[in-house]
């Protein structure tokens, strides 16, 4: 249980406050490049703040204020030009560091260009990396953006699957450190789904919670599991700040605004040795539905979705001052407790380097992070093996990862495994484990 101060503090991500001056001292997906295909402006809302994403004429991304500064004219009905964005009302012009490089009538007028070398927009640096888009909205210099190993693995197809979920982040991540939930928001509702004569999966009966650089790993062994099964031995990394990292998959939930939370998955599937060399083109980027448009309820039948349902479920701002934890919430404890400890630290010394954050380039290279499935994503395993593979097998059957696959994306999947997938039948034979 938490007072209502300290649900505040975890759950504000407005500019100035304590967790959303945080929060933006670290780099964050926000969108796929692939959305720049066939548009080159994206309207988006960050940690409260208003934004336009764009890509210019000469290929470079850029993050600016939704507001123009001279009448505050929308800057989504902008147009790219070979260098930035202008204003779709008196032509401003602005580039990727907010400097203005064009007023048309005021650079006629005053040709020294006094009142433009004055005129800011609000800008931030953007990145490209592993098929997504990255911000930084922090003070500079930026950190490194993070070059996790799995990202540079070979022989893989990847995508990235987003949904915009209505509810605070926080709830969100304090499902990345929520083991037990397996077992009941996917496994056995999953088979519940099916019928009401199943067997419940086997049951959690020992968690262990260790803190490291980048985050925390949870460890969990359920019944007729021996000591070492991987998950016991290895487990899965509750990714500070906001993600969460499978070994084959990463989970960001990035704060829209205090009520909202913008869910990207990456999903990397490495094709079957028989498949190699594969080389992948480009990284897809699709958004799921996440209501059922006939019954108006949320869809319950893939994994992330599940989640969404029970964190939507907790309310927009779920009520700390209400809950009742238990054993199975000592990971949550641990993080609740981690962020306090780090918006203290910050308030105190602002030279304080939050945790987890890579300054050194030299460092920034393959960077590793423990996974239950690592040598066979680096080495590859044989169509026969994959399709055994617990964790990875069941993905050659169906993406059960989320909602409302664009068949595009699931052709592009097949053609790179090298067959087609047959779906029902994972959720009728397995539930959907992970
Ligand atoms: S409002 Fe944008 S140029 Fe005038
Ligand atoms: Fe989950």
């Amino acid at each position: 249980m938490l007072s209502e101060e300290k649900n505040r503090t975890l759950t504000q991500v407005g500019p100035g406050t304590p967790m959303g001056d945080y929060l933006r001292r670290y780099w964050q997906p926000i969108a796929g490049e692939s959305e720049f295909d066939d548009k080159p402006i994206k309207t988006l809302t960050l940690m409260g703040e208003d934004l336009v994403l764009y890509k210019d004429l000469s290929g470079t991304y850029g993050l600016m204020d939704r507001r123009c500064p001279h009448r505050n004219a929308d800057m989504s009905y902008g147009y790219v030009e070979q260098s930035g964005l202008r204003c779709s009302y008196h032509g401003w012009q602005f580039d990727q560091q907010g400097g203005c490089l064009h007023q048309p009538y005021e650079d006629t007028c005053d040709p020294t260009g006094r009142m433009r070398s004055k005129t800011r927009i609000k800008a931030y640096p953007v990145v490209a990396k592993a098929g997504l888009l990255w911000a930084y909205l922090g003070p500079l210099p930026a950190p490194q953006l993070p070059d996790w190993e799995l990202f540079n693995y070979k022989n893989g197809f990847a995508q990235i699957v987003c949904a915009e979920i209505p509810c605070n982040w926080f709830q969100c991540q304090e499902n990345s450190i929520d083991p037990v939930h397996f077992e009941w928001t996917h496994n056995n509702w999953t088979l519940r789904q099916q019928s009401d004569d199943v067997d419940y999966v086997p049951t959690h009966l020992q968690l262990a919670f260790d803190e490291f650089d980048y985050g925390f790993v949870y460890r969990r062994l359920r019944e007729g599991e021996a000591s070492d099964d991987v998950m016991w031995n290895v487990g899965r990394v509750t990714l500070w700040p906001n993600g969460f990292y499978l070994g084959h998959h990463f989970e960001w939930r990035v704060p829209i605004d205090d009520h909202r939370t913008l869910s990207i998955l990456w999903v990397f599937s490495r094709v079957p040795t028989e498949q190699e060399p594969y080389v992948q083109d480009k990284i897809p980027t699709w958004y799921g539905p996440i209501k059922d448009p006939v019954t108006g309820r949320w869809i319950t039948s893939h994994v992330a979705n599940q989640d969404f349902v029970v964190w939507v479920g907790q309310g927009a701002i779920t009520d700390r001052t209400r809950e009742h934890l238990g054993q199975s919430d000592r990971g949550i404890v641990m993080m609740r407790r981690r962020f306090f400890e780090e918006l203290d630290a910050l308030r105190e010394d602002p030279g304080h380097v939050p945790k987890g954050l890579i300054l050194d380039p030299e460092k920034n290279h393959d960077v590793f992070l423990p996974s239950a499935c690592r040598d066979e994503l680096i080495q590859g395993l044989d169509r026969e093996q994959l399709a055994a593979h617990p964790l990875l097998g069941p993905y050659l059957k169906d993406f059960f990862g989320q909602a409302g696959q664009p068949p595009h994306v699931r052709a592009a999947y097949e053609q790179a495994v090298g067959q087609k997938m047959n779906g029902a039948q994972f959720f009728a034979v397995h539930g959907s484990r992970r």
